[in-house]
């Protein structure tokens, strides 16, 4: 037994002196090459664990942890100034003093964000579904080659998000799953399933016969939470969609799709987030967490954007985690669905979107003050 600890101990806590271990030092190392030990698999994460997540963006930031907790309750939102600065307004497809929006690729608008030095405080998105909708302009999201390519994009976008998103902040993506199809372009006259139903899409490519394989639902909005996770984010929810009036799939074998998932992000261990604007309260006047399953209808259009949000679905992450007058940040803003609830809650807001088409329907929608 002894002898066995002694040569497993480190040279630090072995009983020789000094002038024994001299020698041994100098010379071996210096002719004969050590092999190098084997790389353990979780090589990285032991250096990249010994930091809280979210530790990186604060030293990068200059702030303590004391006063990220501090800024949880009480963030400091950016001023009007910044907001409204000439530089951005020369960029943006509309600017007045409550909403920014500007017509392009998302990932150099939030270069032109990041310049300006605007903060979000609240993201709330729906990015394109991988293989679900052509948009039909160049440069779209939702159309890569493979669904890992499809993910890897997503995840370079909310890196940037990240850059310009207050320590304090939230990220609130929807994400719809995707089956694989495999079996060419769909030939069939179906008028429901039109908007979906157009040319080659990826999901009707022969595929790898791995993941990419006929009938398989691909798990996307998972793999993304995950692709998410590895790049430092936490996850507080997987909130579940649930739609009482889901368009029919046209299927004899399966359940038939009536979910999709809204992700809750954050980059610290403490955020905003206002419980009492979204809490249901009881009896003893005390607030209960709102549920993780929200049961809510699809919109009703109004729009020519064919996959806008409802209203309802953006309740929850505005109102949770927007302070007063922060800024709701929407990089794929379709419709304009976040940015007209942000702004009639007193909030500001910004929208991105590629298609000018869409940038205006968000200006209209921004204008028409319904809700
Ligand atoms: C699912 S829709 C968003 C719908 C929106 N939530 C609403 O309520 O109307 C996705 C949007 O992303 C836009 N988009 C696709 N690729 C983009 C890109 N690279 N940069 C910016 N916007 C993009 C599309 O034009 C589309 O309007």
């Amino acid at each position: 037994m002894s002898a066995k600890k002694q040569t497993t101990s480190s040279p630090k806590k072995s009983p020789a002196k000094k002038s024994e271990l001299k020698p041994l030092a100098a010379k071996p190392s210096a002719k004969i090459p050590k092999p190098s030990p084997p790389k353990p698999a979780h090589e990285g994460y032991a250096e990249k664990w010994s930091l809280h997540p979210g530790e990186s963006l604060r030293r990068k930031r200059g702030i303590s942890a004391k006063e990220q907790q501090a800024r949880a309750k009480h963030p400091l939102v950016i001023s009007q100034d910044v907001f409204e600065s000439p530089a951005l307004r020369s960029k943006a497809f509309h600017a007045d003093k409550d909403c920014l929006i500007f017509c392009g690729d998302v990932r150099e608008v939030l270069g032109w964000l990041r310049e300006a030095g605007v903060y979000v405080d609240c993201v709330v998105t729906s990015p394109p579904f991988y293989g679900q909708r052509d948009y039909g302009v160049a440069g779209q999201i939702g159309f890569e080659q493979t669904p890992y390519e499809f993910i890897a994009k997503l995840v370079e976008v909310f890196g940037d998000v990240r850059e310009i998103l207050q320590t304090s902040g939230s990220v609130w993506v929807n994400l719809g799953d995707t089956y694989w199809n495999g079996r060419g372009e769909h030939r069939g006259k179906d008028s429901k399933q039109d908007a979906r139903r157009f040319g080659l899409r990826p999901q009707d490519r022969r595929g790898d016969g791995k993941l990419c394989k006929n009938k398989q639902l691909l798990l996307l909005p998972h793999r993304f939470a995950i692709a998410m996770q590895d790049k430092e984010w936490i996850v507080r929810n997987d909130n579940v969609w649930v739609k009482p009036n889901p368009i029919p799939d046209q299927v004899a074998d399966r359940s038939c799709m009536s979910h999709e998932y809204v992700f809750h992000f954050v980059t610290q261990r403490f955020y905003f987030y206002n419980r009492v604007a979204v809490g249901r309260k009881t009896t003893r006047g005390t607030y209960m967490p709102p549920a993780d399953t929200w049961e809510v209808p699809l919109s009703k259009g109004g729009t020519s954007h064919k996959a806008s949000f409802s209203q309802e679905l953006v309740r929850i992450p505005i109102l949770a985690t927007t302070p007063p007058r922060g800024i709701v940040l929407d990089p794929f803003g379709g419709s304009g669905t976040s940015l007209l609830f942000a702004k009639s809650h007193g909030f500001r807001s910004i929208g991105i979107d590629i298609k000018e088409e869409y940038c205006e329907v968000m200006r209209q929608t921004i204008r028409s003050n319904l809700l």
